[in-house]
């Protein structure tokens, strides 16, 4: 297969082209990315080199750009998006043009090249937010609570439409939280991890107890995988960790794993629209593709930690710059209110 993978320099991206090059030797892959932010070629350092692998720098909604790399793909395996809450809770605008127009760009290329498939990589965050009982199965309302889990169900409802309307084989997967190797240190695990090894607070949204659905990112890509070649055209098949756990006790096990002190934890002021908890049911992905995670939370997030100990060039190079102010912007205020309300 020809594989087109927008988004390919950024955390799940990476590790899902890895994965593919690693495990299907006849498969060629072409990385589309614009290298934002997020994006970063030390992600893909790893395959580089292989022929099998093409990097390209440009915007999912650019349609003279999509349109140029769509000729001769096979499938597309659309990753690319903003995709920090926080971030679209402070300015909606990109997420709209990359998520919602930048769907639609690579949709109408795909229809008009014939590509053979599109896999559109979605979000639980779709379903919006669970009672402390239950979890989302495929049918659950989209309910979406913040800009960009509205933006990615926009997106979802482009893929169904260009599905019916033009006979497109499409297909989406919702997946729960991702941890592993090349994670953004703007979502919670890294963030944690890194904050924890360099001596600073860990920022604790309210009161810590919101419940998120943990998942290895390598377990997500073997079912990118799976979904990709043997799941049903016009279907959406959930992807879940089924590991359960509070924000507060994930803090306390990286500061314990790293032999730091609990009172390195800060509870500052909450996200606003916060999303309670979040738990998803696989089971058709199970039922229907034969696909399962593998990996235990008490392992992979041992792994996790010491990937990013024995990475700090990696993280310290992308917590430099635009990302001091980024920080600033989201924490400082809130960091400065807990230290003078003595709030641990
Ligand atoms: P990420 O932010 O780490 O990476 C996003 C990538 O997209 C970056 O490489 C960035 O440069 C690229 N990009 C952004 N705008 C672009 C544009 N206009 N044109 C081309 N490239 C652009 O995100 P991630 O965590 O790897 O998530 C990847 C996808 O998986 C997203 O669609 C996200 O909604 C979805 N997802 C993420 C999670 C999670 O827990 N991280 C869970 C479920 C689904
Ligand atoms: O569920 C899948 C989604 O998971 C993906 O679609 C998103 O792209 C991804 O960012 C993630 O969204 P969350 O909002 O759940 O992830 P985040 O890492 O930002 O936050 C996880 C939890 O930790 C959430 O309850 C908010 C909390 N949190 C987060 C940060 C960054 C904190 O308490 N403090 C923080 O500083």
């Amino acid at each position: 297969m020809r594989l087109l993978v927008t988004g390919g320099a950024g955390f799940i991206g990476a590790n899902f082209v890895q994965h593919v090059l690693a495990t299907h030797p006849e498969d060629e892959v072409v990385t589309f990315d614009l290298l934002t932010y997020a994006g970063n070629l030390a992600n893909l350092e790893p395959v580089m080199t292989d022929p099998r692998h093409r990097f390209v720098r440009a915007d999912v909604a650019d349609a003279d750009a999509v349109k140029a790399v769509v000729e001769g793909v096979d499938a597309i395996v659309h990753l690319a998006a903003e995709s920090h809450v926080d971030r679209s809770i402070a300015d909606a605008t990109v997420f709209l043009r990359t998520n919602v127009v930048g769907t639609q760009v690579l949709l109408d290329a795909a229809r008009r090249a014939k590509v053979g498939r599109f896999l559109q990589v979605s979000t639980d965050e779709v379903y919006g937010s669970l009672g402390p009982t239950g979890a989302f199965a495929e049918e659950h309302p989209l309910q979406p609570n913040s800009p960009y889990a509205a933006s990615k169900a926009a997106a979802d409802l482009l893929v169904r439409a260009a599905h019916r309307t033009y006979g497109l084989d499409a297909l989406i997967t919702r997946c729960s939280n991702n941890y592993g190797p090349y994670q953004f240190p703007e979502k919670l695990i890294p963030l944690f991890v890194t904050n924890a090894l360099a001596d600073e607070p860990l920022p604790l949204y309210g009161d810590g107890c919101q419940v998120r659905d943990w998942i290895h990112v390598v377990d997500h890509c073997r079912a990118l995988d799976v979904v990709l070649r043997r799941g049903r055209a016009g279907e959406i098949y959930n992807v879940g960790g089924g590991n359960e756990h509070r924000n507060i006790d994930v803090a306390r096990r990286i500061l314990a794993t790293l032999g730091k002190p609990a009172t390195l934890l800060r509870h500052v002021a909450d996200r606003p629209g916060h999303d309670r908890r979040y738990a998803i049911d696989a089971s058709k992905t199970t039922r229907e593709l034969g696909w399962a995670p593998r990996e235990p939370f008490a392992a992979g997030i041992a792994a996790t930690i010491a990937w990013y100990r024995a990475h700090r060039p990696w993280w310290e190079a992308v917590k430099s710059g635009a990302y001091r102010d980024y920080y600033e912007r989201t924490y400082g205020a809130r960091l400065r209110a807990a230290s003078a309300e003595g709030r641990p």
